[in-house]
């Protein structure tokens, strides 16, 4: 039956207070997802993949090799066969590559492409096409590239082909897995070598499944190079459950008294794991049980019960380990005993939304004192009230919020939720699942 309106923006709402139990597994993890279709179709002969994530970033990713002429079966429940193409096998596509609300769809892209035989142009969302792209654009100009971008440095990029890519040492002055990746997979078609410095560590997927593919890369502290040239040889890959996903239960079987959770085959990457080490600072029982590698990436369930939270200065270091899970973790520090002090984390603020700036403000429309400072933010912990708070379209703020209802005094009414789809499709029915009263439906 046709609905008399247009369908308008989904909203959450939740019911106050509960708490968390069961075992349960989050879907894969986003960031070797978009990884494993790269390489995959990049490699010579046919990559399986099990665990890929099927939320819309990563298939933004998937689509727009289906439209460089690479042939990929599924997603058929996390599964995938890539049959790559090979190096130089990417064909033009028939027209813009769509990424979404895909940052790293479009970083990493704007590398691997700038070395290809023909021209590309990759655009995104509202919210992806206002983002900052000159942090990747120029050290590729320096290989070599051809790249447009808006006149304030945003997508739609507009690539060009031109004469071969030369390599760079490149030291970046922000600590960016995106622009890591962007140069290493551009590294790949340059001559002579690519080096790149980081100025703190950053999630080393590409630098593992490269190595997994069967192509060096070498490591030397803070420096990854590699030399242009090479092939990738298809593998099989497991993908493990995403961090990123599994933090929000994390914060919410601790912050919601009488939790005992179980998450199944997180992926626990040293580069990664800054939001178990930040909660477990602020006292938070997490256990890892049964660690094992899987494919070159450390897997483990982890264990959460409910704790007592207090409030801590988050080390700087930990900051890019834990970078997508500061949503959540400003509601952690909600909830913990004293104040929390968040500094070094300007990224936020470039993120699919101003993250410092959407928090502190929701948080303060709950009836938490939290001060938002240029990078961070200072929260004193207490009680959360309920009430209405916008997600600006941001997935990572829509879930941090719905986890908030576990604490909170009253229901929380989330508005503009599309975009948990985005990185962790089933959210709702997961979160319900494990014991939050959170119910979805349409604007009108
Ligand atoms: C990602 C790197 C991070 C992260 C993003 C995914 C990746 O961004 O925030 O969600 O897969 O490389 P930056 O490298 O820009 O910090």
């Amino acid at each position: 039956m046709k609905t008399p309106y247009p369908a308008g923006k989904l909203r959450f709402t939740i019911g106050g207070g509960g708490c968390l139990s069961g075992r349960l597994r989050v879907p894969g993890d986003k960031s070797i997802s978009h990884r494993a279709i790269m390489l995959g179709s990049l490699a010579r002969g046919t990559t399986k993949v099990s665990g890929f994530l099927e939320g819309e970033d990563s298939l933004a990713t998937l689509t727009a090799f289906r439209q460089m002429g690479v042939d990929i079966s599924g997603p058929d429940n996390g599964h995938l066969i890539i049959r790559g193409v090979g190096m130089a096998g990417l064909r033009e596509p028939p027209g813009p590559l769509d990424l979404g609300n895909s940052g790293t769809s479009m970083r990493l892209l704007a590398g691997l492409l700038a070395g290809q035989h023909f021209p590309v142009t990759l655009s995104g969302d509202d919210s992806l096409n206002s983002r900052p792209m000159r942090r990747v654009t120029e050290p590729l100009a320096q290989m070599g590239a051809h790249i447009e971008t808006s006149a304030t440095g945003t997508a739609p990029l507009c690539i060009r082909p031109g004469g071969m890519l030369s390599g760079i040492n490149y030291a970046m002055p922000i600590a960016s897995a995106q622009v890591k990746s962007s140069l290493l997979l551009a590294g790949l078609y340059a001559q002579g070598e690519t080096c790149v410095s980081e100025p703190a560590p950053t999630r080393d997927h590409t630098e593992r499944m490269l190595r997994g593919f069967g192509y060096p890369v070498r490591g030397v502290g803070n420096r990854i190079c590699l030399e242009g040239g090479g092939e990738l040889l298809s593998t099989d890959l497991d993908i493990p459950a995403d961090i990123s996903s599994a933090a929000f239960f994390l914060v919410g079987a601790s912050i919601a008294e009488g939790s005992d959770l179980l998450l199944e085959h997180v992926g626990i990457n040293p580069t990664r794991d800054g939001v178990i080490n930040i909660l477990r600072m602020m006292g938070a029982d997490i256990q890892l049980l049964n660690q094992r590698d899987m494919g070159g990436e450390p897997v483990a369930d982890l264990q959460v019960r409910s704790a007592r939270l207090r409030g801590v200065k988050i080390p700087v270091d930990q900051v890019p380990l834990a970078i997508d899970e500061f949503p959540v973790l400003f509601v952690a520090a909600a909830c913990a005993e004293g104040e929390t002090i968040v500094t070094g984390a300007e990224e936020l603020r470039v993120k699919e939304s101003d993250r410092i700036q959407v928090m502190a403000d929701g948080l303060n429309r709950l009836g938490v004192t939290a001060r938002p400072t240029p990078d961070g933010m200072v929260i004193r912990g207490g009680g959360i009230g309920g009430g209405r708070v916008d997600s600006h379209g941001d997935h990572r703020i829509a879930m941090a919020f719905s986890i908030a209802a576990l604490r909170a005094s009253a229901p929380i009414q989330v508005d503009d939720c599309d975009n948990v789809n985005t990185s962790f499709p089933g959210f709702v029915n997961l979160a319900t699942a494990a014991g939050l009263a959170i119910d979805s439906y349409r604007e009108r």
